[in-house]
C-alpha cells in the first residue's frame, strides 16, 4: 500500500501508474507515488534515455511556442499539458506576450491539482480537468468559455499526447474536431513517438506502458502526417523533433549528440488555411 502524500488528490488511485507521473519522474520531478516510480524504472530498463527525451521534448515545446508568439497567436489549447515542470507555456508566452491566453487541459488528477495551484494567482492561464479524446466536453467547458477566442486564430497544442490515443479511439478524428473548431490561420502543434527505427525496443516500451493507465501507441511517419491532414506544415515539416527548427538557441544541450534513433519521435507544426 503507498503512502498518501498530503498533496495527492484524494480521487486517485495511488496503486496505478499513470503517464504523467512517469514522465514527472524522468524529468526529476515530485510529483509521483511508487507505482510510478517502479513502472517508469521497468520503462527506463526498456529505453534509459527517456529522460533525455522528456528534456528534449520539452525543449521543442518551447521551440514552438517562442515560434507561434512570433507568428502573432495569442491564444493557446495546450492538451495533455502535464504536471507542471520548468519552462511552462504560460511561462514561456507571457514573456513574449503578457497579455497572451492559455487554456490547459489534462486528465491527470495529480497534473490538475498542481496545475491548479501554480496558476491561483495567473489570470492569463487556466487548468481545465478533461479527457481531450472528447473535444466536445474540452471545448463547452465553463472555465473556457469567454476566455478562449475560438473565432480568432488558436494554436492547439498536441505535443507528447496523441501517442496516449490509440487508433481504437480514432486519433484522426479527435485532431479534426479541434480543427474544425478552430478559426482558419489557427495552429496544431503536434510531437509523437515513433516505432520507425527502433520497432523492437519500441515494441518492450508499449509492453510496460500496457501496465499504466494509458497504454502507449508509436507511429510511422506515413501515420503522423496523416493525423495532420487539414493544415499547411510549416517548413521543415514533420522531422526528428530535435531538428525542429533547432537553429533556434535551443536552452539544453542535445544529449545523445544528436542521434535520432534514441529520441524515436517527430514533431511539426501546420497552420489551418480555410
Ligand atoms: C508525456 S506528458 C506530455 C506533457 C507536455 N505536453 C509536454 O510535451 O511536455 C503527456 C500528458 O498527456 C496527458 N494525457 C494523456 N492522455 C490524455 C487524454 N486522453 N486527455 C488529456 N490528457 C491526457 C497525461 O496525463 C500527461 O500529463
Amino acid at each position: 500500500m503507498s503512502h498518501r502524500p498530503a498533496w495527492a488528490p484524494d480521487d486517485i488511485d495511488l496503486e496505478r501508474p499513470a503517464p504523467a507521473r512517469m514522465y514527472d519522474y524522468y524529468l526529476g520531478g515530485s510529483h509521483n507515488f511508487a507505482a510510478d516510480r517502479e513502472l517508469a524504472e521497468k520503462a527506463l530498463g526498456a529505453w534509459p534515455e527517456l529522460p533525455q527525451i522528456a528534456r528534449g521534448l520539452r525543449a521543442f515545446l518551447r521551440r514552438c511556442v517562442t515560434f507561434l508568439v512570433e507568428q502573432g497567436v495569442d491564444q493557446f489549447l495546450d492538451l495533455g499539458s502535464g504536471i507542471p515542470t520548468a519552462g511552462n507555456v504560460h511561462e514561456i508566452v507571457s514573456a513574449l506576450n503578457p497579455r497572451a491566453r492559455i487554456a490547459y487541459v489534462d486528465s491527470d488528477p495529480v497534473a490538475v491539482a498542481h496545475s491548479k495551484l501554480l496558476l491561483k494567482d495567473t489570470p492569463n492561464a487556466r487548468i481545465v480537468h478533461a479527457d481531450m479524446r472528447d473535444a466536445g466536453a474540452v471545448l463547452t467547458d465553463p472555465a473556457l468559455d469567454g476566455f478562449l477566442d475560438l473565432s480568432r486564430p488558436t494554436a492547439v497544442l498536441m505535443c507528447a499526447v496523441l501517442h496516449f490515443v490509440p487508433d481504437s479511439d480514432d486519433p484522426a478524428g479527435v485532431v479534426a474536431a479541434y480543427r474544425e473548431a478552430t478559426a482558419p490561420g489557427s495552429y496544431l502543434a503536434v510531437s509523437h513517438g515513433t516505432r520507425d527505427y527502433l520497432p523492437e525496443q519500441i515494441r518492450n516500451l508499449q509492453e510496460v506502458y500496457s501496465r499504466s493507465s494509458a497504454p502507449m501507441t508509436f507511429r510511422s511517419h506515413a501515420e503522423i502526417m496523416d493525423l495532420m491532414q487539414g493544415y499547411e506544415l510549416v517548413p521543415p515539416g514533420l522531422v526528428d523533433f530535435i531538428l525542429w527548427r533547432a537553429e533556434t538557441p535551443n536552452p539544453l544541450p542535445d544529449p545523445l549528440g544528436g542521434d535520432v534513433t534514441r529520441y524515436s519521435g517527430y514533431a511539426a507544426v501546420g497552420r489551418r488555411d480555410e
